[in-house]
């Protein structure tokens, strides 16, 4: 089939109005809205100005009033514990409502925030909708997070109440969170008036009178009840979310998501970019910390009336790398969200793809890789080892949905390995030089966008605009910068291929380099460090930190190195993957003190190395670079 692509994007580029207000046509809305997209609202203009709506009554409520209620909505399979459930459309409303019902008596309301701090439940996915059924906007931990990063984000999202499970359940470990959340609440200053814990029969919670709750036991009261809650009228310009995401220093950014753009946006990209019809099962193999677990595992599933599944476990080790094929063949999964390090961590288990032979796949039509750079190897390797489109997107937390993609859905497009393919319908995507100028084909730019930004992308930073013009709209007025640097080639498709930041990928997850100097900076023998990403090849990349110690510490330097590591885990937690602290004598600077951060990671690497003509003392590369190689990199 011809690709309708170009069409679509003309037509998009011709009316934006139009076009969003036909996608909008498969939402329903409480009240209709007086603008499309009105610029005097917000920090660049605000989607579907006036209207009113629920995402809630959009995910569930009108898929069981038109046909679906007996259809799946979640699918929950747990390879680490061995369960597994199906809830549909119907029973995920009850359940919802309860969960509502059970909120809503401890005077949770719209407006209200909630964070979630759960692993990958079904109960998660509820409690999400939960809130969007009450107006309150919730704010999703990643259960990686350490105590002191909770306690962050309880602070910035000042929440009435935290939903949280008694553990989450890791290869070999059971994590237990309530002893995390008891730790963030006596840190943070906000205090919020309510817990609501799950208790999980792997490791039950000690709950505090008169603040926590025992979540489970309140749900089945009210199921009994058969409780149901309204939906809450919102405007379609209310945050329906605020998700954290890394920044440059410790303080993480507060994207914040509205209901009624992001429906919109979410629902065209169902049909339009993945090509899933209602009634057909997704699956994001990800996690409802991150945002393509908002937008993949529980929203764009839901308001397309298909099926979701929530997987609890690894690609690999649970029990072994063919967990991904028993997944797909046994519920029947058209198309696969994942990665591209759960491929690599797949490819490295069984190099052969033998694990695949064991399990029907005739249902499986495509895979989407998206949170990192999608390496030509790994790309090749799914290709042939599955014999479907393995379609690479760029898109980042901010946005919510793709920037830069293949539409399955409007018909593929040629794929250049490499390449997430090319901008979709609402990104005007540009690449400028460091002035602001628009750069020729082939060369090697900032990444753009020219504002406003599409429906379902962040209209601010919580409780922040100052820091979203800063960190977003400032450096080149006009656009959206992405701060990823990036080539477009002559026939539109971009490359992205690398941060322009601090920030970096490790196994698709979002760190900041900026919060583990923090860290560092904080053990009492550190005078200066420097953290850098180093290639990984099965995570991508990973953190590497140096520190230079305090004039007069002469303990053993391997312990201080421990300290630090154990130090990064204590305070930001184990998903930073944080496990090399090297102590150095100096740090590579500029004749202004600038750490050359860049040029130690080209050394790292073993790529070439670029030393700019304002260091200070070059000796000090050589140094760094004996260091490395004591520990096996730099070679
Ligand atoms: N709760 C508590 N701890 C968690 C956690 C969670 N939800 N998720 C990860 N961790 C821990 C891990 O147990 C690990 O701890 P360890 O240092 O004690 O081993 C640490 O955080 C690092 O996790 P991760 O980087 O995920 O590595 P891993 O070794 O557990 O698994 C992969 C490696 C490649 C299999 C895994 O990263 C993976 O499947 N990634 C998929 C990518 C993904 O979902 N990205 C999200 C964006 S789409
Ligand atoms: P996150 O906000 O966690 O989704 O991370 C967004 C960042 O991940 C982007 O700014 C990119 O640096 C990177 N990223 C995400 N998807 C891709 C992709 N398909 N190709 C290259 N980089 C990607």
């Amino acid at each position: 089939m011809a690709s309708r692509y170009h069409e679509v994007y003309e037509g998009w580029k011709r009316d934006p109005d139009g076009f969003w207000a036909e996608a909008a046509g498969e939402i329903d809305w409480i009240k209709p809205w007086d603008k499309v997209f009105d610029e005097t609202l917000g920090d660049y203009g605000q989607w579907f100005a006036g209207a009113e709506c629920n995402t809630c009554y959009n995910c569930l409520d009108r898929h069981v009033e038109r046909g679906r209620p007996g259809q799946p909505a979640i699918i929950y399979d747990s390879p680490i514990t061995g369960a597994k459930a199906v809830y549909s459309y119907e029973e995920t409303l009850e359940r919802v409502n309860a969960m509502a019902a059970v909120l809503s008596d401890q005077g949770v309301a719209k407006g209200d925030r909630v964070i979630i701090y759960m692993p990958m439940i079904p109960e998660a996915v509820m409690a999400m909708l939960a809130c969007a059924r009450l107006g309150a906007v919730h704010s999703v931990v990643f259960g990686g997070f350490a105590a002191n990063e909770l306690a962050t984000r309880i602070d910035d999202a000042k929440p009435t109440a935290i939903i949280a499970a008694s553990c989450g359940i890791e290869p070999g470990r059971v994590v237990t969170y309530k002893p995390l959340l008891d730790e963030a609440i006596d840190m943070s200053v906000h205090k919020p008036s309510n817990c609501f814990v799950l208790q999980r029969e792997q490791s039950k919670a000690v709950l505090t009178d008169g603040r926590d709750h025992d979540l489970g036991v309140l749900m089945d009261e009210a199921l009994a009840e058969g409780r149901t809650v309204s939906c809450v009228p919102v405007k379609a310009t209310d945050p329906l979310y605020i998700l954290y995401t890394s920044g440059t220093t410790g303080q993480p950014k507060g994207v914040v998501r509205d209901n009624g753009g992001h429906m919109v946006a979410l629902k065209w990209s169902m049909t339009n970019i993945y090509g899933i019809e209602p009634g057909e099962v997704f699956w994001a193999a990800s996690d409802v910390g991150w945002v393509v677990g908002h937008s993949y595992i529980v929203y764009a599933p839901l308001l397309q009336g298909a099926t979701t599944i929530v997987f609890e476990g690894k690609p690999v080790g649970t029990p072994d790398a063919g967990v991904f094929w028993r997944v797909i063949s046994e519920h029947n999964v058209a198309s696969l969200f994942t990665a591209p390090t759960a491929f690599r961590a797949i490819k490295k288990e069984d190099p052969r793809g033998e694990l695949i032979g064991d399990y029907d796949l005739a249902g499986f039509r495509s895979l989407f890789l998206a949170g990192e750079r999608a390496d030509p190897d790994t790309l090749q390797w799914a290709e042939d080892q599955l014999g479907v489109p393995v379609i690479d997107h760029w898109w980042q937390t901010e946005t919510g949905w793709t920037i830069v993609g293949n539409p399955l859905g409007l018909g593929l497009l040629p794929i250049k390995h490499g390449s997430p393919t090319v901008p979709m319908p609402g990104y005007d995507v540009q690449v400028l030089d460091d002035a602001g100028h628009p750069v020729p084909a082939g060369t090697l730019g900032n990444v753009v966008v020219k504002l406003p930004l599409p429906p379902g992308c962040l209209p601010t930073l919580w409780q922040a605009p100052e820091r979203f013009h800063k960190a977003y709209l400032d450096e080149f007025p006009g656009y959206y910068k992405t701060a990823d640097a990036g080539v477009m080639d002559e026939d539109g498709y971009l490359f992205i291929m690398a941060r322009t930041d601090d920030i970096i990928n490790v196994a698709g997850h979002r760190l900041s380099t900026g919060a583990m100097e923090e860290v560092l900076a904080s053990h009492p023998d550190v005078a200066e460090c420097a953290v850098i990403g180093v290639v990984d090849t099965l995570k991508g990349q990973a953190p590497c930190g140096f520190a230079v110690l305090k004039a007069g510490v002469n303990r053993p330097h391997e312990e201080i190195e421990a300290e630090l590591v154990k130090l990064v885990r204590q305070k930001i937690g184990p998903v930073a993957a944080f496990k090399l602290a090297i102590t150095v004598e100096r740090l590579p600077k500029t004749r202004s003190g600038k750490i050359l951060r860049a040029t130690m990671r080209q050394i790292a690497d073993g790529t070439d190395v670029r030393v700019p003509a304002t260091i200070d003392d070059p000796a000090i590369l050589v140094e760094i670079e004996e260091a490395l190689k004591a520990r096996g990199l730099a070679v």
